[in-house]
């Protein structure tokens, strides 16, 4: 007999749920998505994702045509499946801990749904959490809502995501690891076998440790990320002082030692994002609860905080007092190919750039939207990186983007009041760029 294959149900369907859910569905999972937001509910229905992420449009038509992906704001369709993979959002609180409610709610819904359902069912814990929630909040609220018991009815892993916005659907299908934490090998199993299933024999390595090692790796990895972006930083701060250094050339150099590595040693305006600063919060909150104080990770975050000042001096330097200078922000996504502006540096210099007097005005190819629904008319916007300029007194680079990697001196020179350009991201060459008032992060003055 040809045994039923197996159904997923995603709880959450943001950057991390649809992008799962999507590839799921790519390779042939029957996959339920849930969401409590109806409108995006209707959206992922039509096929159309409601983020910016390459890829997802197409995957996500395929899907919703092929019926093998279906959106739903009814958890009970949950009940059909075979697991629940629990994806909602675990922002911070005032005090830079955890905020567990989404994950409460999620856990207690799907619990009161499980109550009625027959045979077993795996809950696997996708969300960021600190170390012990699966195993205490998950675990207390899914049995107290759904009368069964972790073990025997109902399985439990803690599976934490490594995907990066920008790349979240190649991340999917090509992940360095899989990270599984469980107390029972029937749960580790069953999930083990999901992604057998979907990886064939391109699995990559699958790491089976306890819930709470499960939940540590993802912080310990965004950390151990955001202390490279804060370390290459500080060097370049430093390497800014001294002339004929450029800290590209130091950080291809110390790249090269396989202990470092090369990739993220790119110094720029400071991190951001969804997760580093709301991880590395959540973190040192935990720990310091647990007495122990992780002075490092303080440091990384502090180091980060201030990068945004330094872009800010980097202006002052070149034009003198700010106030009611023309100061043109290119790029407000927290980095390229994607219009999340979380935590975005560009924010923080935005924040600045008000406090000393600046009239802003930013493009972005694709974050506009984002950024009006956080800023509204606190600055100016405009439809294009040419019309941006007309008449500015500075132009900051503070996201990536291939179209302003693309730009030459004669497209800045003839539309600004004054060609100042703070290069945040170190796009442009030098060279090219010296008969403008060209300064990039990391690069000190030539002789
Ligand atoms: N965004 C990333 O790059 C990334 C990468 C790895 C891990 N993570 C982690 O994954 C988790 C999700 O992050 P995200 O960026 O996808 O979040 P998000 O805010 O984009 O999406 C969360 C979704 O959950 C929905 N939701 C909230 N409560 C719900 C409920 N009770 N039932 C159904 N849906 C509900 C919201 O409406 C929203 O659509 C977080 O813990 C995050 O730290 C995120």
């Amino acid at each position: 007999m040809k045994s039923r294959s197996e159904a997923v149900s995603i709880v959450g369907m943001g950057y991390v749920g649809l992008c799962t859910a999507a590839t799921f569905a790519s390779r042939g999972i029957r996959t339920v998505g849930v969401d409590i937001d109806e409108a995006r509910v209707e959206q992922i229905r039509k096929g159309k994702a409601p983020l910016h992420e390459p890829q997802l449009d197409t995957l996500l038509k395929h899907a919703v045509k092929s019926k093998l992906l279906e959106a739903t704001s009814d958890i009970s369709s949950a009940n059909d499946t075979d697991m629940t993979f629990l994806t909602v959002g675990t922002p911070s609180q005032q005090d830079g801990s955890i905020d567990l409610s989404y994950i409460k709610n999620a856990t207690e819904d799907l619990g009161n749904v499980l109550r009625g359902k027959r045979g077993y069912h795996l809950v696997v814990v996708k969300s960021t959490v600190v170390p012990g929630t699966t195993n205490g909040t998950v675990k207390r609220f899914l049995e107290q809502s759904s009368g069964k018991n972790v073990g025997s009815a109902l399985g439990l892993c803690a599976n934490p995501e490594f995907l990066k916005e920008g790349t979240a659907i190649n991340d999917a299908l090509h992940p360095d690891k899989i990270v599984i934490g469980s107390n029972d090998m029937k749960s580790a199993n069953r999930l083990t076998r999901l992604y057998r299933k979907f990886y064939g024999p391109k699995l990559p390595p699958v790491i089976l440790t306890s819930p709470e090692a499960a939940e540590l790796v993802k912080y310990a990895s965004n950390a151990f990320l955001a202390t490279k972006v804060s370390f290459i930083n500080t060097v370049a701060n430093i390497a800014q002082q001294i002339p004929n250094v450029d800290v590209g050339t130091i950080a291809e150099a110390i790249g090269l030692d396989p202990r470092i590595g090369s990739l993220f040693l790119k110094a720029g305006p400071g991190y951001g994002g969804s997760c580093f600063h709301k991880d590395l919060q959540a973190l040192i909150n935990y720990s310091q609860n647990n007495g122990y104080d992780p002075t490092l990770f303080r440091a990384t975050e502090e180091t980060n905080e201030q990068q945004a000042n330094k872009v800010v001096d980097m202006a002052e330097t070149l034009l003198g007092s700010l106030s009611n200078k023309k100061v043109v922000v290119l790029g407000l996504a927290f980095k390229k190919d994607t219009d999340d502006i979380r935590e975005a540096s560009s924010l923080r210099v935005i924040s600045q750039l008000k406090k000393k007097g600046a009239h802003v005005i930013a493009f972005d190819p694709m974050a506009i939207a984002n950024t009006k629904k956080q800023l509204a008319d606190q600055i100016s916007y405009a439809d294009d990186p040419h019309s941006v300029l007309k008449g500015a007194d500075c132009a900051i680079i503070m996201t990536e983007w291939d179209e302003f990697r693309k730009l030459k001196p004669k497209d800045f020179q003839p539309y600004m009041k004054t060609p100042n350009i703070v290069d945040a991201r170190r796009i442009y060459d030098p060279k090219e760029f010296s008969r403008l008032n060209y300064v990039a992060i990391g690069l000190g003055a030539s002789r």
